[in-house]
């Protein structure tokens, strides 16, 4: 039985999700049905097609009492919505259904795991969220919530670790049929820590041991973890908060992979090399599955939270997930490409061959808003800058701009039309040696995403640019050679 509290979640996005025009989302991103969207959870593959559930609050484009809303695809790029799967409205996850995963149960039917949110009067008055983990049990449709309490709570973590801190639990299915999850937690040594737990059926869980922690290095808590292998490799994602900049490293939230080996006997787990996930400006919450034909996919929330107080004026949604991307391991660490799905939606192509750029220059066929272009530059001696500007007009534009000396490549889209002076622009050096750029740009209405030289490195970045700003230029400080070869996306 579906709750009032549910039931009206399920009334409001059937009424209110229809009127907002397909012309006001992105194409091929997800968007929430109607309101706000956070973190993507319980991204997997069950009964013939892909479900993605993500944190939502219906009714105002602001996080609210969170919600799960639910949609389902067959190719990761068409979205089609269900309605809302959780709401919080069991007694102890009544003041939210945060991050969670989704796993399949022996009987075929799809269990949710997810941190369930109740605030508590602590000894000194003070009310405050207290983070548990609960299951749901569903169809892919319905779910209903089996227990009367929470799976994992407090008393389950070692001594000393912070019950308001414990939450996004990542569930697979071990080879046995057994279930594992990872679940982050706080320590008072450790700070942020990937916790692991174990459960023969989905139900009941035992804590296991910790897997990694910040120790202070990256941030102070973590977020939205996962474990996964990944050619030969084992990978503990996570999305530390409140980093302090150094090297690669910007302040605040971002992501991070931890790359190395893992015990599965004595569940340990040794680092090797740590990565930052995505360069760009609006890049949290990573999930990923396993696809059918092995595929180890990524999506994420294309968002900072940093950033959430700018909203195009007068739009019902807000956030919007990654193209989800393939990931490989080269060399040690993790290369992203978008999935291959997107060939299929490759429409006219237009290709330039070895143009000479130095000023300010357009290319026949060049251009739009929801487009697959892939520029090979090769800067001539002495070329001080090359510059690429996207969604383009007299007013507007969002510029990636590469200064070969250093390697610096620059995303800045202070002039994209927002209206809050949040971070607009990001850097990151371009890894390697070699003298050509490729740059793979993916742009979709409201977002452009760079994949630098086969997915070594990322940049992504939402813009709420007006649509009629569609124009693509290239200029060199010096002089630069350029391969362009975009597709138009189709749906
Ligand atoms: C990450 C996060 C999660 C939490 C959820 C709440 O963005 O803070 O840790 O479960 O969002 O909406």
């Amino acid at each position: 039985m579906n709750s009032p509290i549910l039931q009206k979640a399920r009334a409001y996005e059937a009424q209110h999700g229809p009127e907002i025009p397909a012309g006001q989302r992105p194409v091929y991103h997800l968007t929430p049905w109607v309101g706000w969207m956070n973190d993507p959870n319980g991204f997997c593959f069950y009964q013939g097609q892909y479900h993605l559930f993500y944190q939502y609050y219906p009714y105002k484009t602001v996080w609210g009492p969170m919600h799960w809303g639910h949609a389902v695809s067959r190719d990761l790029l068409h979205w089609e919505y269900l309605p809302a799967a959780l709401a919080p409205d069991a007694p102890f996850d009544q003041d939210g259904c945060f991050s969670g995963s989704a796993a399949e149960l022996p009987d075929g039917r799809q269990l949710l795991l997810y941190t369930s949110v109740c605030k508590q009067e602590q000894p000194d008055g003070e009310m405050r969220e207290v983070q548990t983990q609960s299951v749901a049990v569903g169809d892919g449709l319905d779910y209903e919530k089996p227990f009367a309490a929470p799976v994992l709570d407090a008393k389950d973590l070692p001594e000393g670790w912070s019950r308001f801190d414990f939450r996004d639990p990542k569930i697979w299915q071990e080879p046995d049929g057994s279930y594992s999850a990872v679940i982050v937690g706080q320590g008072r040594a450790e700070g942020g820590a990937a916790l692991l737990f174990r459960s023969a059926d989905g139900f009941h869980w035992e804590y296991v041991t910790i897997l990694d922690a910040s120790r202070g290095e990256y941030g102070v808590m973590w977020e939205c973890p996962d474990f996964f292998e990944l050619d030969g490799k084992q990978v503990l994602m996570a999305g530390p908060m409140e980093m302090h900049a150094r090297d690669e490293y910007h302040n605040g939230h971002c992501v991070i992979a931890l790359i190395g080996s893992y015990d599965p006997v004595n569940h340990r787990f040794v680092r090797e090399n740590v990565q930052l996930m995505d360069e760009g400006i609006d890049f949290y919450a990573t999930q990923t599955l396993q696809a059918p034909d092995g595929r180890r996919i990524m999506t994420a929330w294309m968002q900072a939270w940093a950033g959430i107080s700018d909203k195009p004026h007068g739009a019902k949604w807000f956030g919007q997930t990654i193209c989800p991307r393939e990931l490989h391991i080269r060399d040690g660490r993790i290369i992203q490409t978008p999935v291959r799905e997107l060939d299929a939606a490759h429409g006219e192509r237009v290709f330039h061959s070895n143009v000479p750029i130095s000023g300010e220059t357009s290319l026949e066929g060049i251009g739009g808003r929801v487009a697959d272009l892939t520029l090979t530059v090769t800067p001539e001696a002495g070329c001080r800058t090359f510059t690429v500007k996207l969604a383009a007009d007299a007013g507007h534009c969002t510029t990636l701009t590469y200064e070969p000396r250093t390697r610096r490549l620059t995303l800045d889209r202070s002039q994209a039309g927002f209206h809050q002076d949040i971070v607009h622009i990001r850097s990151c050096t371009v890894r390697g040696e070699s003298e050509t750029l490729s740059l793979r740009i993916l742009l979709d209405r409201n977002s452009v995403e760079v994949f630098i030289n086969g997915g070594e490195q990322t940049m992504t970045a939402c813009i709420y640019t007006p649509q009629e700003a569609d124009g693509i230029t290239f200029a060199a400080d010096g002089k630069a050679l350029l391969t362009a070869e975009q597709y138009q996306l189709s749906f």
